[in-house]
């Protein structure tokens, strides 16, 4: 290690011990929960709370719109960031620099068919890699934890953006660490554009952080001193870590002053284990709205919905017209209560309640309802736009003389696995052949949790849910209990307990020499231990 190096390794350290930045993620000492009242939602003056303006994505900053103009340096490395009010926290974030201008964790905006090229350096006191999520893309890019590096090195990356238009997202993947450095801070979107994408735009008057909203969603743990922490209990990595500050943006408590016009929100689930039930919610009233695309971009038309289930690594594009709305009014984006259906232990014993245990162990049990952001209605300016009929076209994956490929999920000694494998990174248990299409139909046991999950490389399409709980059953609109947002294409799906869901993967690509990727629970806690497998393409 030459004197340079050695010198800036020493400032990070001691940037960090004196901070609490670095080190403390791994700290085993347990945070004091915060008062959450202000997540109770709808009774008493909660609503109040909502005090803080959204960050909105800018042209520079945290979360700024990036649009590459030659090749990104991607700086992973600890900042201090205001989260909360009054205080600052130490955050591990993507720092990018271009044309002058300074972004962490820049919202990436490129176009289909351009060539992305990035390089990634690790500022960090641990191994890290980026994953860019849902991109297909070959496995050198797609970044298999094998490829993370140590502190100081630099990993390139060049591929075609051969992905449909859609909210895609990027964020750590070493193995055992994804979940820490996610939690620390290091997530963003990975938007792509096509002509079809930007034929919407015009339609509805969409303007990039301002009515197309990017929201990306997840909970948090601070200490009384703002001090942000990961240290998951045995409990937590088996049953998945949650927060009881809900941030969206990385703002706590939110709002957001609209218009009475439509609306986009590109919503990513970014939390490490939490799945949100969404609604808008005018007083107790809940206000359609429409589902117009998922992980892997438009749906055929919009669907008109009240409520969508959104698991981490999900993105949801809606869109809400509150063009009839009235100055003064306020809607509430809220995560309406629903069964976490945590039935991975057994009841301990009769007339207790099996969800107490998990609950318990955090301020904002699973399965909770709150407020994530509120809507004031304050300019009066009347825009009339049409919602479209038409969004896009899907074309079916043909499964005729398909094979089926069956991935079991349970767990035995508090470690989930899928087929009785826990992940290992030199072994590929599914290997699968180039240029076709294979069926995978993912069982999940009865006494287990829900899981999404996710498979690199491509995106595949949804073709049946079975044996769904009624709170999922009942949102099917076809014969085969598929739910709005299983429709179009998708990369991450969240089986419940109990459930089977069956989905298309068509294996064609053009990359050259064989491609191992991973098939993987995208509960953060769950990847890290192990519920993750390769799978090679030969
Ligand atoms: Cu979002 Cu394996 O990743
Ligand atoms: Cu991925
Ligand atoms: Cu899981």
């Amino acid at each position: 290690m030459n004197k340079l190096k050695r010198r800036k390794f020493l400032n990070i350290l001691l940037t960090s011990s004196v901070a609490g930045g670095l080190g403390l993620w791994r700290n085993r000492a347990f945070a004091q929960a915060p008062d959450h009242a202000a997540h109770s939602g709808t009774q008493g003056d909660a609503s109040d709370a909502f005090v803080n303006p959204l960050r909105l994505p800018g042209d520079r900053g945290l979360f700024g719109i990036l649009t590459p103009s030659s090749s990104l340096g991607f700086t992973a490395k600890p900042i201090l960031h205001q989260v909360l009010p009054g205080r600052k926290t130490w955050l591990w974030a993507y720092e990018v620099k271009q044309d002058g201008k300074t972004y962490l964790n820049p919202i990436i905006r490129v176009r289909r068919g351009s060539t992305f090229h990035a390089a990634l350096r690790n500022a960090l006191s641990e191994e890290t890699i980026i994953h860019w999520h849902g991109m297909h893309v070959d496995d050198k890019n797609d970044a298999h934890p094998g490829y993370a590096i140590p502190y100081g090195e630099q990993y390139a990356y060049a591929f075609p953006v051969i992905n449909r238009a859609a909210t895609y997202w990027y964020h750590p993947h070493p193995h055992h660490l994804t979940a820490g450095q996610t939690y620390a801070g290091l997530a963003s979107l990975f938007i792509v554009e096509d002509e079809e994408e930007l034929a919407l735009q015009v339609a509805l008057d969409l303007k990039l952080g301002k009515t197309d909203i990017p929201l990306i969603i997840q909970d948090r743990r601070f200490d009384k001193k703002g001090v942000l922490r990961y240290a998951p209990t045995e409990q937590e990595e088996f049953h998945g870590h949650l927060g009881d500050s809900i941030l969206a943006n990385l703002t706590p408590n939110p709002y957001l002053d609209v218009a009475p016009r439509i609306y986009r929100f590109r919503i990513l689930n970014a939390s490490n284990a939490r799945v949100y039930r969404l609604a808008f919610m005018q007083g107790d009233k809940a206000l359609d709205y429409h589902l117009i695309g998922n992980d892997g971009g438009l749906l055929e038309r919009p669907h008109r919905i009240q409520e969508v289930f959104v698991a981490p690594a999900e993105r949801v594009d809606l869109l809400l017209d509150l063009s009839k709305a009235k100055p003064g009014d306020t809607v509430f984006l809220k995560s309406l209560p629903f069964d976490p259906m945590h039935v991975e232990t057994e009841p301990r014993t009769s007339g207790e309640d099996p969800h107490a245990g998990h609950g318990a162990m955090a301020g904002l049990p699973d399965g909770a309802g709150f407020d994530i952001l509120k809507l004031n209605l304050k300019y009066k300016v009347r825009f009339n736009l049409n919602m479209p009929d038409r969004l896009s076209r899907i074309t079916p994956i043909r499964t005729e003389g398909a094979s089926t490929r069956t991935m079991m999920l349970d767990h035995l000694d508090m470690k989930w696995r899928i087929n009785g494998w826990v992940f290992d990174m030199n072994a590929t248990p599914v290997v699968t052949r180039r240029d076709t299409v294979e069926i995978w139909e993912v069982q999940n046991s009865k006494s287990s949790m829900p899981h999404p999950m996710h498979i690199h490389g491509f995106q595949f399409q949804m073709l049946e849910r079975r044996n769904s709980p009624q709170q999922v059953g009942r949102l099917a609109v076809n014969a085969k209990g598929l739910i709005p947002s299983d429709l179009g294409w998708k990369d991450t799906v969240l089986v419940w307990p109990g459930e089977t869901v069956r989905f298309a993967v068509d294996f064609t690509h053009s990359f050259p020499g064989e491609q191992v990727y991973m098939f993987h629970c995208h509960n953060l806690e769950h990847e890290d231990q192990g519920m993750m497998i390769n799978y090679k393409i030969v």
